[in-house]
């Protein structure tokens, strides 16, 4: 009995230091929250604090552009009224993403497509939760977006992207499917 004991012992000592030894790397923590984020549709009331509204727009910036013509702007939306009359979901905070037709001639919807997601992927690292709601193509939408927030005529939404506090944790989707998936050529296997 004794000795059973001890061995529990020396397994729980040695399983508290091989973790200790193994921590976390930075690489694990920006995969996961890759990985684990989804799409949030409800949030709580709590205002988004202002040092992570530059956080995510920092990141949003940080995103890759074609022969960087950073070819976007990005409207921050907190007025109530003005949140009404663009949002699908009801949140505290909308950052629409605009794609520049003056500083990128066709490539500005990649831009700014690459900026939300980083927008995303930053607000789930933040504790927050967002969600992509479709501006761009859909004419009648756009011209909502744009004579709510004043926009010129070289701006084009793109997106809505509604953020805040999650009311719930949403659903992470598995999404991977290796049919999906060639090699060399269509249809090509591994
Ligand atoms: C181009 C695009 C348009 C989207 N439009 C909407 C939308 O109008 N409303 C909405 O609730 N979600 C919208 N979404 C979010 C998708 O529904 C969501 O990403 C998808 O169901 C996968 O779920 P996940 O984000 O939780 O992985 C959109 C996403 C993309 C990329």
């Amino acid at each position: 009995m004794k000795t059973r004991s001890f061995l529990t012992v020396m397994a729980l000592l040695a399983f508290f230091a091989c973790n200790a030894q193994t921590p976390r790397s930075d690489k694990d923590a920006v995969l996961d929250n890759i990985l684990t984020r989804a799409s949030v549709r409800s949030f709580t009331s709590k205002a988004v604090e202002p040092e992570k509204v530059e956080t995510m727009l920092r990141s949003g910036m940080a995103a890759p552009t074609a022969m960087n013509k950073q070819a976007w702007h990005f409207v921050v939306v907190t007025d109530k009224t003005k949140l009404k009359a663009i949002q699908q979901y009801e949140s505290p905070l909308a950052i629409v993403v605009c794609g520049d037709t003056m500083k990128g001639k066709d490539l500005w919807i990649a831009d700014a497509s690459l900026a939300s997601e980083n927008i995303l992927l930053t607000a789930h690292a933040l504790g927050l939760g967002a969600v992509w709601t479709a501006v761009y193509p859909r004419e009648e939408t756009i011209q909502n977006v744009r004579k709510t927030l004043q926009l010129p005529d070289h701006l084009i939404p793109v997106n809505t992207i509604i953020i805040g506090y999650p009311a719930a944790d949403p659903q992470v989707k598995d999404k991977w499917n290796p049919e999906n998936i060639s090699y060399n050529t269509y249809g090509g296997k591994k």
